[in-house]
């Protein structure tokens, strides 16, 4: 949470929690990644949605628009329970910034460790009209600094966002493969897999449009399966590259989630995934690309270390692309990564 962050105060900051269950478990053993994502988002809801309607005369409901990028710390273990704090740190006029941090304790030993924070930003939309933006309340800031920093990852976003909504390109065919055992192993066409749903009211808010969180848990399931059937080991997800929701999705809508593997590093593979809706009853309304993300996945053995990948093997122009573009995100976030690590010992 935001080192400067102001007292708990309930119209601010939300905490949930839930006790870990064997159908939370990923093949691995431990929390499914995407139950986590679901989690976070479900808590930055809450709290963006009671804050938004807490002045003015129109009620809304808040949509997902961004999750920052995300990293899974630890892994979250069957038994254990999962306490979800989410505040809100930032207001803009439209936007709402939340933070959210994850622990898991053990119950039994009263052992505690941050597995997750992830920082996610919300939109008010009319619950009368869901194309209607409304303005977010602002909220007060313990002092100029703490107002200064979260303009600055405010405008941060805004930039990064603009840079990335060219990518998001033509909505693709569902990869499934009947004929998977004549392709080679290794290859991106081996693994690449898609997941269709159709959309139903327990997946969606009170507005008829799905939760980012569902969306997320099933981007998830699909890069797990990628990843699962390239080094058909136990894998985990690693991380979450930033994510924009730039279309909602409607109840009755068909979704495809399909996942392809980009890059392999000595022990991770990063995983391009696209969700496409097809409004299917709307003879009139086209499929359309609502959201894509890079999750990054590594396998581990039983103790729970890391293994070596088998290096994808890339067979067309396109894949050797897009190939050098993950390594360049994979040695861009390293680099980050290492210069933190370095921060944090120099304090
Ligand atoms: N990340 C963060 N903020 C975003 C955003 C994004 N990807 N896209 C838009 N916004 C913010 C804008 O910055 C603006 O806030 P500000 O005035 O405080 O800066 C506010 O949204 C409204 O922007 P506007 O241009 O008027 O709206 P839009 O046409 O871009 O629509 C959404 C924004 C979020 C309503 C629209 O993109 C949408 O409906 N997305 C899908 C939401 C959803 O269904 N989420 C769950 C998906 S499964």
């Amino acid at each position: 949470m935001d080192q400067h962050s102001a007292p708990f105060c309930p119209l601010r900051a939300i905490q949930i929690s839930r006790i870990m269950r064997p159908d939370d478990a990923n093949i691995a053993g431990s929390v499914h990644g995407g139950t986590i994502l679901k989690m976070i988002e479900e808590a930055g809801f809450i709290i963006s949605t009671r804050h938004c309607n807490s002045q003015g005369e129109e009620h809304s409901m808040a949509a997902l628009a961004r999750v920052e990028r995300t990293d899974f710390l630890s892994p979250m273990c069957i038994g254990e329970v999962a306490h979800v704090s989410a505040e809100i740190t930032y207001t803009a006029k439209h936007s709402v910034e939340v933070q959210v941090q994850v622990i898991a304790e053990n119950i039994l030993t009263g052992d505690k460790r941050i597995t997750n924070r992830a920082s996610l930003w919300y939109v008010p939309l009319s619950i009368r009209n869901v194309d209607k933006v409304l303005e977010v309340p602002p909220i007060e800031y313990t002092d100029t600094e703490q107002e200064e920093n979260g303009r600055k990852r405010y405008e941060a976003q805004k930039l990064e966002r603009l840079a990335t909504k060219q990518k998001n390109g033509d909505v693709i065919l569902p990869m499934i493969s009947l004929d998977r055992h004549t392709k080679e192993p290794h290859t991106v066409n081996f693994s690449q897999s898609s997941l269709i749903h159709l959309v139903g009211p327990s997946d969606c808010t009170l507005h008829g449009f799905v939760h980012g969180g569902v969306t997320m848990k099933l981007m998830d399931e699909v890069a797990g399966i990628v990843a699962a059937r390239h080094c058909k080991t136990n894998v985990v997800t690693a991380s979450v590259d930033a994510i924009n929701f730039h279309r909602k999705i409607q109840k009755g809508f068909v979704i495809t989630v399909s996942g392809r593997m980009t890059f392999t590093s000595n022990k991770s593979m990063e995983i391009e995934v696209f969700v496409d809706a097809d409004p299917i009853v709307e003879d009139t309304r086209e499929r359309f690309r609502a959201v894509s993300a890079y999750f990054t996945y590594v396998s581990l053995d039983e103790k729970g270390k890391p293994l070596s990948i088998p290096e994808l093997k890339t067979e067309t122009e396109d894949e050797k692309k897009r190939f050098e573009e993950g390594k360049m995100r994979y040695l861009q976030t390293k680099a980050k990564r290492q210069s933190e690590k370095l921060a944090l010992t120099q304090q």
